[in-house]
């Protein structure tokens, strides 16, 4: 088990589009629980690989309310097959852009197929918080942050406040 450190936005790599897995290995798996272990302590529902620096169509997620046993997804090469016309609001926040969060509309409904931790094929339907959550995740791999949802103004003030963050991070 490793924490991996997690890329915070502005950073290009978090702006590219990930590659498929051709096969779940045993490189997979560790990678997939070293990416809850970083999420669980950071602490978050969600984490997509390219946040960790890998270009890998490859996210975890766990939406355990508080008080439920630790429910962990390992999801590999995500495809939606249906969502609803539905949709619902969250507001959303991402390890990627600490303190900062916005109003998101997303279909509240989704059906997902994808390869599970032993490269078998997997098809959920998933509604509420865990739909949010995998939608989320899944706009990570094609290099889409939660603010390229919301208006130009308020993407620029956030990430705006985040280059200056970081900054003064390097100086301090
Ligand atoms: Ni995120």
């Amino acid at each position: 088990m490793a924490l991996l450190p997690i890329i915070v936005a502005p950073d290009p790599r978090l702006k590219t589009k990930a590659k498929r897995v051709e096969h779940v290995d045993d490189e997979t798996r560790q990678l997939m629980d070293d990416m809850l272990s970083t999420m669980y302590a950071a602490p978050g529902i969600g984490l997509a690989a390219p946040q960790v620096g890998i270009a890998k169509r490859i996210l975890v997620v766990d939406c355990a309310k508080d008080g439920e046993p630790p429910n962990p997804l390992r999801i590999v090469n995500p495809e939606i097959l249906g969502s609803s016309d539905e949709v619902v609001i969250y507001n959303e926040g991402c390890l990627s852009l600490p303190e900062h969060y916005a109003d998101v509309e997303r279909p509240a409904k989704i059906k997902l197929r994808y390869l599970d931790h032993q490269n078998e094929i997997r098809v959920l339907e998933a509604e509420g918080l865990l739909s949010t959550c995998i939608q989320h995740e899944m706009d990570h791999l094609d290099g889409t942050l939660f603010v390229d949802h919301i208006t130009a103004l308020k993407r620029n003030i956030i990430l705006r406040k985040l280059a200056k963050a970081k900054r003064a991070k390097v100086t301090a």
